[in-house]
């Protein structure tokens, strides 16, 4: 089948489309950057522009175009974006739209979740007939926040409580294929990874790789979300389903320092 891939070029949506080429299906990538292959459509979910190409003959689509670190587009992209791209999804006569949201997010006061709770509100409308998955954070996520807080010399300053249950995209990615290449399910059960860890301890396997010469100092922020991320709001214990584990990760990632 062929399946439309927006967010194709991310985390997870890359390793979408590697797994639906290995099954034998055909991907089809939705990016605002130039093409770097024949299945490749430039394009933006926040402006329309390339969409009616990209939904073009597609059979289904995961919906994994986001963007996570420009406040002011969430509603363009995330929720404006999702409603034009099921509107033209619906007239081209796809017959399944996935889409990738993050467990919890009912639960904690982040600007970024009230969108995707707006966006998940916009597939139940219907247009297309619908499946949502609900994963725990990447690992590749878990990289970018430690990374951020590592910017200051000699130290990375780490709100140590702050709980997770990090997933390896490639394993959130396989799910998809498969959920994709079957029926349309409405909301599936939550995608988790294998282990509940606290930023404490990632942080110290992840420095001990990144940055060895860091002192890791404790960051504990004044914000409601910061105490709900503490509290575990944003894990589902019950659902293990990831087996790669976050040092498993790193050691794939960074081979020659591990
Ligand atoms: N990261 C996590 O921990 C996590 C956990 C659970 C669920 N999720 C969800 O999974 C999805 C994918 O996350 P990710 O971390 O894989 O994403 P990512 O690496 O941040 O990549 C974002 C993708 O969105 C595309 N994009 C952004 N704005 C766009 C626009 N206006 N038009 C078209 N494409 C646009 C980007 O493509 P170009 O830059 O090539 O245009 C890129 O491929 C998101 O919905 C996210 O909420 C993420």
């Amino acid at each position: 089948m062929l399946v439309l891939v927006t967010g194709g070029t991310g985390a997870v949506g890359r390793e979408v489309v590697k797994g639906l080429r290995a099954a034998g299906h055909q991907a089809r990538v939705l990016s605002r950057k130039p093409g770097e292959s024949e299945d490749w459509v430039q394009g933006d979910i926040a402006t329309g522009a390339g969409l009616e190409l990209a939904v073009k003959d597609a059979d289904a689509i995961v919906h994994a175009a986001s963007d996570a670190t420009h406040p002011r587009r969430y509603q363009a992209t995330d929720v404006l974006g999702t409603r034009r791209l099921l509107a033209m999804a619906r007239e081209a006569g796809v017959r399944h739209v996935v889409y990738v949201s993050i467990v919890g997010i009912e639960d904690v006061g982040y600007p970024y979740y009230k969108g995707k709770i707006a966006a998940e509100a916009v597939m139940r409308e219907n247009l297309v007939p619908w499946s949502i998955l609900r994963a725990t954070q990447f690992h590749t996520l878990m990289e970018i926040f430690l990374d951020y807080m590592s910017k200051l010399p000699w130290l990375a300053t780490v709100p140590f409580a702050w709980q997770f249950q990090p997933v390896d995209p490639t394993e959130v990615a396989a799910r998809l294929v498969q959920v994709v290449t079957a029926e349309p399910v409405g909301m599936l059960p939550n995608f988790g990874g294998p282990e509940v860890r606290d930023l404490k301890s990632l942080a110290t396997s992840w420095l001990r790789i990144r940055n060895p010469d860091k002192r890791l100092v404790n960051l504990p922020l004044p914000f409601a979300f910061s105490r709900q991320f503490a509290a575990g709001r944003l894990l589902c214990p019950e659902n293990r389903d990831g087996t790669i584990t976050f040092e498993q990760y790193l050691a794939r990632r960074y081979p020659a320092t591990t």
